[in-house]
Order: C-alpha cells, then structure tokens, then sequence
C-alpha cells in the first residue's frame, strides 16, 4: 500500500470508531434505562451488545496504530436520552442497518487497494453486526405485535448477562 492508501484506510478506520464509540455511548444509556425500568432480561444483552461495540472499537485502533495512524475519540452522533421501550429496538435495528451499509462499502475500498487485513477485520465486525441486527430486529417485531403481553415477560427479570465478573483490572488483583 502507499502513504496516500494507509492514510485514507485510517480515514476510514476513524471513521467506524466514531461510529462504533457512538453505539457503545448509546447502549449504555439504553441499558441503565431498560434496567432502570425493571426489563432486565433486554438491559443485560443491551449491555453485552455494548461490550461487543467495544471491542469493536479496539479492533479499529489497533489497526489503525499499525497502519501508523492515530485512533480518534469523537462519536459520529449524538446520545439520544430516554427512549421510550417502544422506540429503543427501532432505533437500534436502523443503526446496525447503517453501520452495516458503512462498513461494506469501507470493505470494497479496502479490497481496492488491497488491504486484506483490515478487509478481514471488517468482515468480522460486519457478521458481528448481523448477530445485532437480528437480535433488535426481532425484539422489535415482538413489540409491535404482541406489545403489552411481551413487555410483561420482561417485567422483574434479571439483567445478569453471565459474564464472569473477573472482567475488570481491579477483578483481577484479587490475588495481590
Ligand atoms: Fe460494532
Ligand atoms: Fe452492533
């Protein structure tokens, strides 16, 4: 790859970041919300869903580092605040719809120029979206037909998400 490729796959890359550090933004409010509103069982794969964006986003800086680049912080949007439980999984769906649209047309230029590092890296964000997309899809559709009578199936449910809590770096000093 030349200077002027690395730069503009960096672009790119940045460009994902933001977008992937505005979902993270967004889940989490939608979490303490959901939580907040005793729906646990949604609030704690909203919150997973959240770790996944993470993950996401270090993807993106580590190969921007080894492309030379520097990963950016901005968010490509605004955190809307207090969705109604109507609203959340429309919204949610229509983002991943995006950012899946984004990130194939960031794939196609990747393959342009020949990148197949960062085309790989893509890929596996790309089919993690999909996983996402189905799942807020589907809570959506859920809510639109069977409305109240699903929403009482969340009603006092355990947002536990079975994730060890070992996770963190004080989790991990345990034996210090
Ligand atoms: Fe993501
Ligand atoms: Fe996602």
């Amino acid at each position: 790859m030349t200077r002027e490729e690395k730069t503009d796959i960096v672009g790119l890359l940045n460009k994902a970041r933001a977008m992937e550090l505005h979902a993270i933004s967004q889940y989490m409010n939608q979490h303490y919300n959901l939580d907040d509103m005793d729906y646990g069982l949604p609030a704690g794969k909203v919150k997973l869903i959240a770790i996944d964006e993470m993950r996401h986003a270090e993807m993106f800086a580590e190969r921007i580092k080894e492309l030379g680049g520097e990963p950016l912080t901005d968010r490509a949007a605004k955190v809307q605040h207090g969705q109604e439980v109507e609203v959340i999984f429309g919204f949610d769906s229509d983002l991943e719809e995006d950012t899946i649209s984004v990130y194939n047309g960031f794939l196609a230029r990747c393959r342009e120029v020949g990148d197949s590092i960062t085309a790989g890296i893509l890929e596996t964000v790309v089919a993690e979206e999909q996983v996402h997309l189905n799942f807020f899809e589907n809570e959506k559709k859920h809510i639109e037909r069977l409305g109240a009578a699903y929403l009482a199936t969340w009603a006092g449910s355990s947002s536990a998400t079975g994730l060890p809590a070992a996770l963190g770096y004080v989790a991990t000093r345990g034996g210090e």
